[in-house]
């Protein structure tokens, strides 16, 4: 399926899939291997295959796959309540129902149930896959109100990095943007997306999240965007993503 001189113009079969909004790249991966994916009349499981777009003809249940969609770019101030996945085995209310689109959207990366603020959905999935890489420099804004206030060794500690289950944190910036009688509000800046990973984080120096929303993710902020709204990204903010995560910006949109 790979011609030597098609190689550039080859991309992933998974990433195809994801591109054309059929599936996001693991749900892409699960209906190759479910032998879902046909490319030139045959049935194909194997994840390294690559293929050239304009020159394999791909079938998905015996189907052609959309052609490519226009790229949607959704800024979401998600509430606490609502789950980030497109649906729910339990039937609890997800991030879809407060974004009514035809388009097939996915959200970068997850907040917990518990935790609300700046969500991203789009159906770019290099750039999703960009945002989400662990090798990653994409810095979130966390304000996490604690109780106890963390005092300044504790300060200390989330900015040299903490032990968690799954091993130590990068260094962090933390600092204490408002204070309570019970507790304090410590603005976290991290660069991990480890799971649930501000709350262990407070936890590990003994100060319990109360409450948590993300105000900043990359170059994008919330700004005052209510509770429960969202809003399409402008040219110029889509734009300005691309460039932080270092894709040109020549997409279509
Ligand atoms: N860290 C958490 O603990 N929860 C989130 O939802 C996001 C980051």
């Amino acid at each position: 399926m790979e011609r030597k001189s098609e190689q550039e113009n080859s991309i992933r079969l998974q990433k195809f899939l994801a591109e054309r909004g059929v599936a996001s790249r693991r749900g892409a991966e699960q209906m190759i291997a479910q032998g879902r994916v046909q490319v030139n009349g045959k049935i194909v499981t194997d994840m390294g295959v690559k293929i050239v777009p304009t020159e394999d003809r791909i079938l998905i249940d015996g189907a052609p796959p959309p052609s490519l969609p226009r790229l949607r770019y959704i800024l979401l101030h998600k509430p606490v309540g609502y789950i980030c996945s497109v649906r729910d085995e339990k039937g609890r209310r997800t991030v879809m129902d407060l974004v009514p689109t035809a388009q097939r959207l996915y959200p970068v990366g997850r907040l917990d149930y518990d935790t609300s603020g700046l969500l991203l959905l789009t159906n770019d999935g290099s750039l999703t896959n960009a945002l989400l890489h662990p090798s990653g420099q994409v810095e979130k804004t966390y304000w996490a109100e604690v109780s106890p206030a963390p005092d300044a060794s504790r300060l200390q500690r989330l900015r040299q990095g903490v032990y968690l289950s799954d091993g130590m944190t990068a260094p962090a910036r933390a600092r204490i943007i408002k204070r309570m009688s019970d507790g304090a509000v410590v603005e976290l800046m991290i660069h991990e997306g480890r799971n649930r990973q501000v709350r262990r984080m407070m936890e590990a120096i003994n100060c319990p999240v109360r409450r948590l929303k993300r105000v900043a993710m990359a170059c994008l902020t919330l700004e005052d965007l209510p509770l429960g709204q969202w809003r399409e990204l402008s040219r110029q903010e889509v734009e300005r993503l691309l460039l932080y995560v270092g894709q040109a910006a020549t997409k279509r949109r």
